[in-house]
């Protein structure tokens, strides 16, 4: 009986949100970059994570480096453990999001569903599905890993965009034209939808 009524006190002064974004200045969000490799999600997100915080709003990057490499290290790339990579990053921005942050994730995630389910955890207005658009020969030329050339030669299979499907955003928040325009430009646009959108000021 004792602990649930130290649980009942515990709820009763728990910081909700608003309270969080009121602290903050700005209500917390989730900005899911999704494409192929090499399009630039990565170099954009981080982009736009550095305008952010030069303007004062708390936020981090959820990305290959700090997730694959360690939460998410048990899992590879079949269709199964890629929709587990997805569900966890989608769990652990909901977590950043209600902590007041403006997170960012960078992950190909290939399959409309597990992105959709990654927005259905958050609130209306918190999950901004930006599509980092490139040509599949875009990404190739750039090919920064090697991994592309390893794909067409056979010494990586089901590799997204090669023999692994990527199946493009229907109705994305934010699309950006990777094809064409740089990583400032993109990161640009990125903040001026934020802007204009009423996320910050
Ligand atoms: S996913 O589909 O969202 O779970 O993939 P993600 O976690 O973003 O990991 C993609 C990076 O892993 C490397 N890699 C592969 N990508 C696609 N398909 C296969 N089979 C594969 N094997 C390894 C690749 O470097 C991706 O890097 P990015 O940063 O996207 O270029």
């Amino acid at each position: 009986a004792d602990q649930v009524a130290t649980n009942i006190t515990w709820h009763e002064h728990s910081v909700n949100k608003d309270d969080r974004a009121k602290l903050n200045g700005h209500k917390g969000a989730l900005l899911w970059f999704t494409g192929l490799s090499g399009a630039g999600k990565s170099t954009v997100a981080n982009t736009v994570d550095h305008l952010l915080h030069q303007k004062g709003i708390h936020s981090f990057v959820l990305d290959g480096d700090n997730i694959r490499h360690g939460m998410n290290k048990n899992l590879g790339f079949s269709a199964e453990d890629r929709a587990e990579n997805i569900r966890r990053i989608g769990e652990v921005g909901k977590l950043f999001v209600d902590a007041g942050i403006v997170t960012t994730t960078a992950f190909i995630s290939p399959y409309r569903a597990d992105r959709d389910a990654a927005r259905a955890l958050l609130d209306e207005g918190e999950f901004v599905e930006v599509y980092v658009k490139a040509s599949l020969e875009t990404c190739e030329d750039r090919d920064p890993k090697g991994l592309y050339k390893k794909a067409r030669a056979g010494e990586i299979k089901g590799f997204t965009g090669i023999d692994d499907p990527y199946e493009a955003p229907e109705n994305a928040e934010i699309v950006l034209d990777s094809d064409s325009k740089g990583i400032d430009e993109l990161a640009g646009e990125v903040m001026t939808y934020l802007e204009e959108k009423g996320y910050f000021s």
